[in-house]
């Protein structure tokens, strides 16, 4: 089959050939990919900052937010059936299991020993077919085809947001999103629908598409810190700079949740945090729960404001343009087969 793979030991990126999956076993599917979108952590992967080749081998095929049709079942799986549409979760348990991977919660594995699909020691979706426990699978309703590449990054975002409702010890109003990628829009949306006053804070000029799309809905827009008051905010820029700067911002009691930060050293303004009761915490990944809200938040948007996220290129394009995408695409989607 074609896959978009990473070759470690050449440091090369390609769409090239790779072997089909073995037929699926007892309580694994079969799914043919259908789409599979591009983020960051790809890019990481990509520029060798961090993930790893399955044991004993030297590449790896990317891709982590994919969306696939069941084709075949092996025995003992009684939740899918061909034809079913699905989102697979990335992340796959530690072994022999922690407490946290036990309990369904491998988003919150205790040893760090966990394996992702595309990331870390598994490959990825960004080729034409997969093998998947049942159980590692998230079924999407037909209506959502369209959206369901997206799935997965929303469910980042609803951990991310749970985490913050729940830390806050008040009553929080005011959401600060830091960046407008796909997942500060789509955060931004989140914490729109739950009622909150919401801010999105990026580099791009108010009126590139981005910044039309959420002033159209309500989301305010803006460049700078200077006046933003906040009681939650989501860092989905990756800077922990701004992230830490963007505390002057937070109201007392407010909690800011690092999403995509990338590694750098930071100076914390302590006795404001002491003082104004504020929170830090770091969010990854995300749990069943957490992909099935995805699904039916998703399901309740407006097409119309989710179609313009989307840019859709043919798999063959996927090495060419990961570091190169073109000019204000939200979200590039590599269509894999129809
Ligand atoms: C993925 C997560 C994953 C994380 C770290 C993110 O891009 O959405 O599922 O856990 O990268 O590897």
């Amino acid at each position: 089959m074609r896959a978009l793979r990473l070759d470690f030991d050449a440091q090369r990126l390609q769409v090239a050939s790779h072997p089909d999956p073995s037929p699926p076993q007892s309580g694994e599917v079969r799914i043919r990919i259908l789409e599979c979108g591009v983020c960051g952590t790809d890019r990481g992967v990509a520029s060798f900052e961090f993930g790893s080749p399955p044991a004993g081998e030297r590449s790896l095929v990317l891709g982590h937010e994919a969306v696939g049709i069941v084709e075949s079942a092996g025995s003992h799986v009684f939740t899918l059936s061909p034809g079913d549409l699905v989102v697979p979760m990335v992340r796959r348990d530690c072994t022999p299991g922690c407490a946290m991977c036990r309990r369904g919660r491998r988003d919150n594995c205790l040893t760090g020993d966990y394996v992702e699909r595309g990331i870390f020691g598994l490959h990825g979706y960004m080729c034409e077919y997969a093998v998947d426990r049942a159980d590692d699978l998230v079924p999407v309703p037909a209506n959502l085809a369209g959206f369901a590449v997206l799935v997965e990054p929303a469910s980042v975002i609803e951990k991310a947001w749970e985490m913050a409702l729940r830390l806050h010890q008040g009553e929080p109003e005011r959401v600060l999103i830091l960046g407008a990628g796909p997942i500060g829009i789509l955060a931004a949306w989140c914490a729109l629908r739950d009622g909150f006053a919401v801010t999105v804070l990026s580099q791009e000029s108010p009126e590139s598409p981005r910044a039309r799309l959420l002033a159209s809905q309500g989301v305010q827009y803006t460049r700078t810190l200077d006046g933003a008051g906040a009681d939650i905010v989501l860092e989905c820029c990756g800077s922990a700079e701004l992230a830490i700067a963007s505390m002057r911002a937070l109201r007392r009691l407010g909690v800011l949740v690092l999403l995509g930060a990338r590694p750098a050293e930071v100076r914390l303004p302590s006795l404001d945090m002491i003082v104004g009761n504020h929170v830090i915490a770091g969010s990854v990944n995300a749990s069943r729960e957490h992909f099935e809200k995805a699904v039916a938040r998703l399901g309740k948007y407006d097409a119309a404001w989710l179609r313009p996220l989307l840019h859709r290129l043919p798999l063959a394009r996927a090495a060419e343009t990961l570091f190169q995408p073109p000019p204000d695409a939200v979200k590039i989607v590599h269509r894999v087969s129809d």
